[in-house]
């Protein structure tokens, strides 16, 4: 599989990586192992010593941000240079060393550059409302593993109208079949919306807002930075009123390809607009809007991308050529810009190969 490589990708929450402690990932296909820097940085480098191959995740973390292969001890610091050889005359050789990763912490997340250009941080995509929103107001900051190939997640993410049928009650229902959509590009950025009129509210939503089960008009406009980068703003407003009138939340999505077949996907939600119920119903809405959602993308998106992998995967199950739908115009365009940008990439890389 070819991926993009000069792009960053989320390797963890922020809060997942705790000073003193090693923390494996896979990504892009490549072990890596990191931790917190004694000046609050983050450190990444590949899993793997330089010498017999050990995974470095089983070693020591020493004072002055210095790794301990758990084999035979040698020391690597953040960059992946070894600093310490404790055998013979300490002499290090120069190949000593293993490759290290740009890796820094954004909107509460940390974000790797996996390719050999150099990185550009302004390129991480806006995500500060992560930053900003009160924790009452803010879901778990979550993560599963999913066994499929990221562009299959994000095709489900791409195309919201699977709400109504594999998330019937918590993200959709028989009303919010018929919708508007609308597609934007600009750059590598994507919209992928859905308007819904005078329909019944998502249980999700209704919980928010009215908690009566009320006819709402119902909004949900995907953004997508590529690769694999999310944020869902979605709302449900009185029928025929505006949005500022309404409440809802923008559903933020992760998704960093492990391997070929397997993705790591990070996930958390920020209420917008909130309608406040009080202290201790306020608290449930929160737990509930975390619940639900891992619910949903566990128990039922996960389950049915996981079996759609092992149909792909299956000569005797898979088609060459898959209906095509108007609800496929998100997916249809996001494939064309990835595979754009992976020829960009590519002819660059031969361009400065034969430079
Ligand atoms: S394998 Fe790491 S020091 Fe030998
Ligand atoms: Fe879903």
């Amino acid at each position: 599989m070819t991926y993009l490589r000069n792009t960053w990708y989320v390797a963890a929450w922020g809060e997942q990586i705790r000073a003193g402690e090693l923390v494996t990932r896979r990504i892009l296909g490549e072990p890596i192992v990191m931790f917190r820097t004694e000046d609050g940085g983050i450190a990444a480098m590949a899993d793997v010593c330089a010498h017999r191959f050990a995974p470095l995740h089983a070693g020591k973390l020493l004072p002055g941000d210095r790794l301990q292969c758990p084999y035979h001890g040698l020391q690597y610091g953040p960059d992946g240079i070894c600093v310490h050889n404790p055998h013979g005359q300490g002499r290090i050789p120069a190949s000593a060393r293993v490759r290290s990763y740009p890796a820094l912490e954004k909107h509460t997340l940390v974000w790797i550059w996996m390719g050999e250009d150099a990185p550009d941080p302004s390129r991480i995509p806006d995500f500060s409302v992560l930053d900003t929103a009160s924790p009452q107001l803010t879901s778990k900051r979550d993560w599963l593993r999913m066994d499929v190939d990221y562009l299959l997640i994000t095709e489900n993410l791409l195309d919201l109208s699977h709400v109504s049928f594999l998330h019937e009650g918590i993200l959709g229902n028989e009303d919010t079949v018929p919708a508007a959509i609308s597609v934007e590009e600009r750059g590598a950025t994507l919209w992928v919306s859905r308007v819904m009129s005078n329909v019944r509210p998502p249980g999700l939503f209704d919980l928010m807002f009215k908690r009566d089960g009320g006819r709402v008009d119902h909004w949900a406009t995907m953004r997508w930075d590529s690769p694999g980068c999310f944020l869902n703003d979605a709302g449900v407003t009185p029928v025929n009123r505006p949005r500022e009138e309404g409440t809802g939340i923008l559903g933020t999505h992760f998704l960093t390809p492990e391997t070929a077949e397997t993705t790591l996907y990070h996930f958390a939600a920020v209420r917008q607009n909130p309608v406040s119920w009080g202290e201790a119903i306020d608290t449930d809405i929160r737990a509930q809007m975390s619940e639900l959602r891992r619910h949903a993308f566990e128990d039922q998106d996960k389950v049915i991308i996981e079996a759609q992998q092992r149909a792909l995967l299956d000569p005797a199950a898979r088609t060459d050529r898959p209906v095509l739908l108007e609800i496929d115009a998100g997916p249809v365009r996001f494939r064309r810009i990835l595979e754009r940008m992976l020829a960009q990439e590519a002819a660059m890389r031969i361009a400065s190969a034969t430079a």
